[in-house]
Order: C-alpha cells, then structure tokens, then sequence
C-alpha cells in the first residue's frame, strides 16, 4: 500500500455563528502501488480537500494517515517537507510554473529540496529525457510564457515526476485544456505513471477520463464511495 486513509475526519468553520462544515466523516481509503484513481464530484464536495491530506500538505481533525508504512499523523513539518519532495508528485490546475526561469529548470527545481547524490549533469539529461518524451525537446531553454497551455501541463507532469515519486496527485491538470488535449494530456501521465510504477490520483471534472483510471471514487450522500 502506498497510502491509507483510515477513519478520517475533516472539517472547516464556517464562521462563528455557524457549525463546523463536514468535509470528510469517518473517512477511508487505501491506494495501491501502481493503482490509478480518478475523484469526481460538484465543486466544493472536498476534492482538492481529500487530495491535500493524501498528500500530506493538508491534516485531517482526526484519523490515521500511513504513506508507505510510516505514520504521517505524528511526523514534524521537517520530516513532511521531506516526504514529499522524495515520495509524491504534484499536478495542479494552474501549472504553477516559474515564470523567470526556463522550462529545464523548473523541472529540475523539486530535485533541489532532495539531499540527492546525483550530480547536476546527470539530473540535466534525464530531465532532457523526460522533455523529450513529452515532445518538448526543443522548448527546453524556452520561458514557461513562450509556451502554449499544454506545453505548460506537459512540463509540469514532467516535473512531478523527476524525483521518481511513489505517488501522484493531479488536481484537474486539464482543466485549463480542450478536450483532445486534455485526453492527450493524460494518456501521457498514464503512460508516465504506468513505466514509473507511480502510482496515480486525477481530480477531474471529465467523466470519460474519470473512467480511464483502474478506480473511480464519487462523491454520493455526501460522501466519497467507490463506483
Ligand atoms: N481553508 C479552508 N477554510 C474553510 N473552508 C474551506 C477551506 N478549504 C476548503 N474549504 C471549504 O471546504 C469545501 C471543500 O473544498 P474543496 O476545495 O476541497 O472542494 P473541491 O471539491 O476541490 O471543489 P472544486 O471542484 O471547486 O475545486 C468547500 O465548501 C470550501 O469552501
Ligand atoms: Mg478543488
């Protein structure tokens, strides 16, 4: 198992005069290595919510969260900001690129905040790899504004996968797309996931991709079940 959630709860205020929101009710999940997972549900259900806590940026009231046999509940920000940058993979809706620096770079940052033993040559060339895997081998000295909304998703897959993540969360990563380039988008990162063995989370609003991934969770009764 990659990651559990186990008998999770999450809520937010709603202001002082009013209760507190449930989110996520005695909640659990269990992902798989390998496993690909899509989440669908109205705006506002908990989507991102859920996608927060599995990725540890994020903590539940209360509940179990164990990534990869290890306790998250009980670890410092020290030892998070370390499992992340090693073990997941981040996708957002907005690509959230660098702008002032070029394509290659902002692919190779999250390898900084790794204590690799790797040198700079090596990590240059798989990244140049990767780039060209995706069909950007010529954008790669080019500034994140040269290029157009899905050559900026495809260096951002690209970079949530350069430290060879266990785990990737994708948070509607077509959302800024058409339709055939949000399907190419993530028969991509299927690929990518699948030669990785990473395992795979997609938030999105696009019920045929939700369909693509080997589970689907739905949010039904205000509640995510599987279907
Ligand atoms: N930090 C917060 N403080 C208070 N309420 C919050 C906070 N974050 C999210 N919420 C509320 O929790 C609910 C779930 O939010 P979340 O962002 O998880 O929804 P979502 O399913 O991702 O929606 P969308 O499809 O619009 O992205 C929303 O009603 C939102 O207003
Ligand atoms: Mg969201």
């Amino acid at each position: 198992m990659i990651v559990e959630l186990k008998d999770i709860f999450k809520s937010y205020s709603e202001g002082e005069d009013n209760p507190r929101r449930d989110i996520l009710d005695s909640f659990n999940l269990s992902i798989n290595f390998d496993e690909s997972i899509s989440i669908v549900g109205p705006s506002g259900c908990g989507k991102t919510t859920l996608l927060n806590i599995l990725g540890t940026l994020d903590k539940p009231d209360s509940g179990e969260v164990v990534f990869n046999g290890e306790l998250v509940t009980n670890m410092n920000d020290d030892q998070l900001s370390k499992l992340r940058a090693e073990k997941i993979g981040f996708i957002f809706q907005s690509h959230h690129l660098l702008p002032q620096i070029s394509v290659i770079e902002n692919v190779i940052l999250p390898t900084l905040a790794v204590n690799s033993k790797q040198n700079n040559t090596i990590i240059f060339d798989e990244a140049e790899t990767l780039l060209s895997e995706v069909g950007l081998k010529n954008e790669v000295n080019k500034f994140p504004s040269q290029l157009s909304g899905g050559e900026k998703q495809r260096v951002a897959i690209v970079r949530s996968l350069i430290n060879k993540p266990n785990l990737v969360l994708a948070d509607e990563p077509t959302g800024s797309l058409d339709k055939s380039r949000g399907e190419e988008i993530i028969d991509l990162l299927k690929s990518l996931c699948v030669n990785n063995q990473t395992s795979l989370v997609v938030v999105t609003h696009d019920i045929e991709i939700a369909s693509q991934m080997k589970r689907r969770l739905c949010f039904k009764n205000f509640d995510f079940i599987e279907s």
